[in-house]
């Protein structure tokens, strides 16, 4: 595949790190592991719209967009969950080579624009947050989870890893850029974009997810005027 990397080490070490150790997940699995997601995600709800998703790895959630009747594209960086996305997708959407700060599709042409997990890989976030918004039409929305940086997985991971614990959030412990995010940041890197931020995933227990979940969920939607 060509190579169409922005420069960054944080990208560069994504790429290693999945392409080493790809990501995979049956749909089963998936929402059965994450059961708020579906909702979360508003899969069912984007019939007939263009929906892209940024970093959909190996491809479960895009493919619950096009199952739902949406115009489904995912990007992603790594190759080796490129080839598991499209083998997943079957052609029921469109899987592409990219990178997020570098989305490769004309302004203003998606109504709804997803990303899970992603955000918090990249060490110029805001460049991700200016293509999403760049690639959405004036009233379309986004809707970006990232890590949580005052949750319970921070703790039980120092407890059982000591000084090394961020090596044990991924799939694997090879090498990958992390930032946790807190409710402020967040908000900081969208600005003056407004948010609505909810919290996910703490056991199962919506009760407890809803302060202490291990995701924040952020949605909002590009200005019109
Ligand atoms: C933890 S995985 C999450 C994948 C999927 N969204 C999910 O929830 O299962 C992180 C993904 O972000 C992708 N990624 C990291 N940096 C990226 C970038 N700059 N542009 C696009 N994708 C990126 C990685 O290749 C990887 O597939």
């Amino acid at each position: 595949m060509m190579n169409v990397l922005s420069s960054t080490s944080a990208t560069q070490l994504a790429v290693a790190h999945w392409n080493e150790s790809p990501l995979y997940l049956s749909e089963q699995e998936r929402y059965s592991r994450y059961p708020w997601l579906y909702e979360a995600a508003e899969f069912r709800y984007h019939q007939g719209r263009r929906v892209l998703e940024v970093g959909c790895g190996s491809g479960c959630d895009v493919l619950q967009f096009a199952k739902h009747g949406a115009k489904a594209y995912g990007i992603d960086v790594t190759p080796a969950h490129v080839v598991l996305a499209r083998q997943r997708l079957m052609g029921l959407a469109h899987i592409i080579y990219a990178d997020g700060t570098r989305i490769p599709f004309a302004s203003e042409s998606f109504d709804y624009v997803y990303s899970c997990g992603v955000l918090h890989h990249l060490d110029k976030p805001r460049e991700m947050v200016q293509e999403i918004l760049r690639v959405l039409r004036p009233g379309g929305r986004f809707n970006v989870l990232v890590y949580n940086r005052w949750s319970h997985v921070p703790l039980i991971l120092m407890l059982k890893h000591g000084l090394k614990w961020r090596l044990w959030i991924e799939n694997s412990t090879a090498p990958v850029h992390i930032e946790l995010y807190t409710v402020r940041k967040l908000r900081a890197i969208f600005a003056p974009i407004r948010l609505t931020i909810k919290k996910y995933e703490c056991y199962h227990n919506q009760k407890l997810g809803q302060f202490i979940g291990w995701f924040l969920g952020a949605k909002g939607s590009k200005p019109v005027s």
